[in-house]
């Protein structure tokens, strides 16, 4: 068959299970076509997006004006790589500079190069600013932890699939409990040679944990009085996704390291940012970290068009309003179901546990049922199911999504 043939669900189906490595498992959905809050399949079903493609896609598929801004970059220079300038990396640098209020951005493409990027940054100012020995720093990091794939990310991991087999793994790192102030300032006292202390402002992969309130803004204070650098993964809770256009925002916390990927892009092209000021970015020269397409002009234009988008459409108020709502109508919901314990989450960024096991796969036969009632929804963990539309929802659709959900739900009620 042709490139360019259009197939039929199961034959796309068929052809990633038989050429592509299986190192995910999608839910059994073909799309091809996406227009705001909606996705469409090969057969010309239309769906809710409700997992924005893990919070990537926050300003809405497909967006003109993001979409209008890589063609047009397209059509003059795509890539230069940083053997040269090129004229938008500059711009796009101090816009966003501007946007978060810091010094500097190193630019790169995806979450985990951001998380790598962060660590490294990390680790030379810990010997070249702070004075710790060299090869003895030490990085804090919270149990069930996602902040990407590679080798030494997963070494930090505690989820055993991502880890087995895949080691030796990486040292120097401190794993304390999620949400534990007391862990924190124990290690922080006893530890010498903590550079800094890596943290999910709400933990996504792991099923959507909001630590306590005060939790985020304490431990920065903490790192503060422990000279160790507080290093925000905003991966997938920046960019407006949970009301605020960063979560550490809830608690007016300025990370001394911040991590961007997924919607700094709007899902629609690779791109990833970490951000400093100049006392810690500073210690980066020439040749000790880079990437050939980190910063390339199309990413450029696409992520300052993207972050236009969010701060011109309002995006962090109206996830901050519907998700008051969405909680409010769950829990109405919740308040007499015998399969959903709870809700929980901050602004489009939600999850609801099913009460029952971790292994079982009622939560992924909901999603398939969601998808059979035009929603599309995928399990985190087990029992949890994550809801993240793209923050362009309006009330009515949020309703009309709600509607949808609980009549599934009511489907599996015993
Ligand atoms: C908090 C966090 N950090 C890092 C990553 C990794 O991003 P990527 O998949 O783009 O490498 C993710 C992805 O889900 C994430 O949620």
């Amino acid at each position: 068959m042709a490139v360019l043939d259009q197939l039929t669900s199961q034959q796309a189906i068929d052809l990633e299970n038989k050429y592509g490595a299986h190192n995910y498992h999608p839910l059994p959905v073909v799309l091809n076509r996406g227009e705001g809050v909606y996705v469409w399949d090969v057969e010309g079903k239309k769906y809710y997006d409700f997992l924005s493609a893990y919070s990537a896609v926050n300003q809405g598929h497909c967006h003109p004006k993001i979409v209008n801004a890589m063609v047009q970059q397209a059509q003059s220079l795509t890539l230069t790589s940083r053997a040269f300038y090129n004229d938008m990396l500059g711009k796009f640098e101090k816009f966003a500079c501007d946007y978060f209020n810091f010094d500097k951005l190193l630019p790169m493409n995806t979450g985990a190069e951001a998380v790598e990027t962060a660590l490294k940054l990390c680790r030379k100012w810990a010997y070249e600013v702070k004075g710790i020995d060299e090869n003895e720093a030490e990085i804090i990091v919270c149990e069930n932890n996602f902040h990407g794939r590679t080798t030494t990310i997963i070494s930090f991991s505690n989820d055993p699939v991502a880890r087995k087999n895949f080691g030796p793994y990486t040292k120097g790192f401190i794993k304390i409990a999620y949400n534990n102030l007391e862990a924190l300032e124990e290690v922080l006292k006893q530890n010498k040679n903590v550079a800094g202390f890596l943290v999910e402002p709400i933990q996504g992969e792991a099923g959507v944990y909001v630590p306590d309130e005060g939790y985020l803004a304490k431990a920065k204070a903490l790192c503060e009085a422990y000279n160790v650098l507080f290093i925000a993964d905003e991966v997938q809770t920046g960019i407006a996704r949970t009301g605020k256009l960063l979560a550490v925002n809830h608690e007016d916390v300025k990370p001394d390291i911040l991590i961007l990927g997924k919607a700094i892009s709007g899902g629609v092209y690779p791109v990833s940012a970490v951000l400093a000021n100049n006392e810690i970015m500073q210690v980066i020269k020439p040749g000790n970290h880079g990437s050939t397409f980190g910063g390339n002009p199309i990413a450029a234009a696409v992520a300052t068009a993207a972050l236009e988008v969010i701060r011109d459409e309002n995006l962090a108020e109206n996830a901050e309003r519907l998700g008051v709502l969405f909680r409010k109508e769950m829990q109405t919901y919740i308040a007499s179901s015998q399969i959903v314990t709870l809700i929980r989450g901050k602004g489009l960024l939600n999850a609801i546990v099913i009460d029952d096991d971790e292994d079982s796969d009622t939560a992924w036969n909901i999603c398939l049922a969601l998808r059979d009632n035009g929603l599309l929804a995928k399990p985190t963990h087990g029992n949890i199911i994550r809801f993240a539309p793209p923050l362009v929802m309006t009330e009515e659709q949020l309703l009309d999504c709600v509607s949808i959900i609980t009549k599934t739900l009511k489907q599996f009620e015993p």
